[in-house]
């Protein structure tokens, strides 16, 4: 089986790309963001903090999780349209820094990868899920624009939003991930670094392509 993983951090782009990558590669995509959110999810609704454990790892083993195109299913049911609230936003980093969340969800995700082509991207997936991938990219792009980028999606939606506060949150959020104990945001060795700042995403899923197809 064949991966390529995509590392990086919050609004860099990483998911519009893959998702356009794996598409042309005819791959599949898993956005591993999706799974720590699910959970995140799933433990706000059934009041489980961080902190308990095995109460955490009850409830992923209690999930029946797989993607179906761009959407994560879990027990049946599309978790889209809720994934992506601020509530959930707010409170994921705080569930994806346990380690025991973070071995469930990896042993899936390798799991996956091991029995389908894939394109997977999150922030440890060429340091830790898929260490000997043979494609590895890290996309990045500078702060302001990441907070422009996320600006302009919430104005089209018609929310009202700060570009400030934005900017700082992407800032908060680039520490924290990248700051933890376990699996940090972090590029691999291996990885090609891409700089999507100045890159329209078509460009920057070009760039990726001719890699892949070249090597
Ligand atoms: O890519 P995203 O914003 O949907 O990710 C949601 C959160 O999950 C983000 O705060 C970082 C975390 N995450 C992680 O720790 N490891 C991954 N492989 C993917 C996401």
């Amino acid at each position: 089986m064949i991966s390529v993983a995509i590392d990086g951090p919050a609004g860099a782009g990483k998911s519009t790309v893959a998702k356009l990558l794996a598409k042309r590669l005819d791959f599949m995509y898993i956005n591993t963001g999706a799974m720590y959110r699910v959970v995140t999810l799933k433990a706000l609704e059934n009041n489980i903090e961080p902190d308990d454990v095995q109460k955490l790892c009850e409830l992923i083993d209690s999930m029946d999780m797989y993607f179906d195109g761009n959407d994560l299913i879990v027990n049946g049911v599309n978790t889209s349209d809720k994934i992506y609230s601020p509530l959930i936003s707010q409170n994921v980093s705080r569930y994806a820094a346990i380690s025991e969340v973070r071995q469930k969800l990896v042993k899936v995700q390798k799991y996956i990868s091991e029995k389908f082509n894939v394109v997977m991207d999150g922030r440890d997936i060429g340091t830790v899920v898929l260490k000997n991938a043979p494609f590895k990219f890290f996309l990045i792009a500078s702060p302001e624009e990441r907070a422009r980028r996320r600006y302009n999606e919430l104005v089209k939606k018609n929310i009202e939003v700060d570009y400030d506060s934005l900017l700082k949150k992407i800032i908060e959020r680039d520490y924290m991930d990248s700051h933890r104990e376990i699996a940090p945001l972090k590029k691999a060795d291996d990885a090609i670094e891409i700089d999507s700042t100045n890159l329209s995403i078509e460009q920057v899923v070009l760039i990726m392509e001719e890699y892949i197809t070249k090597n």
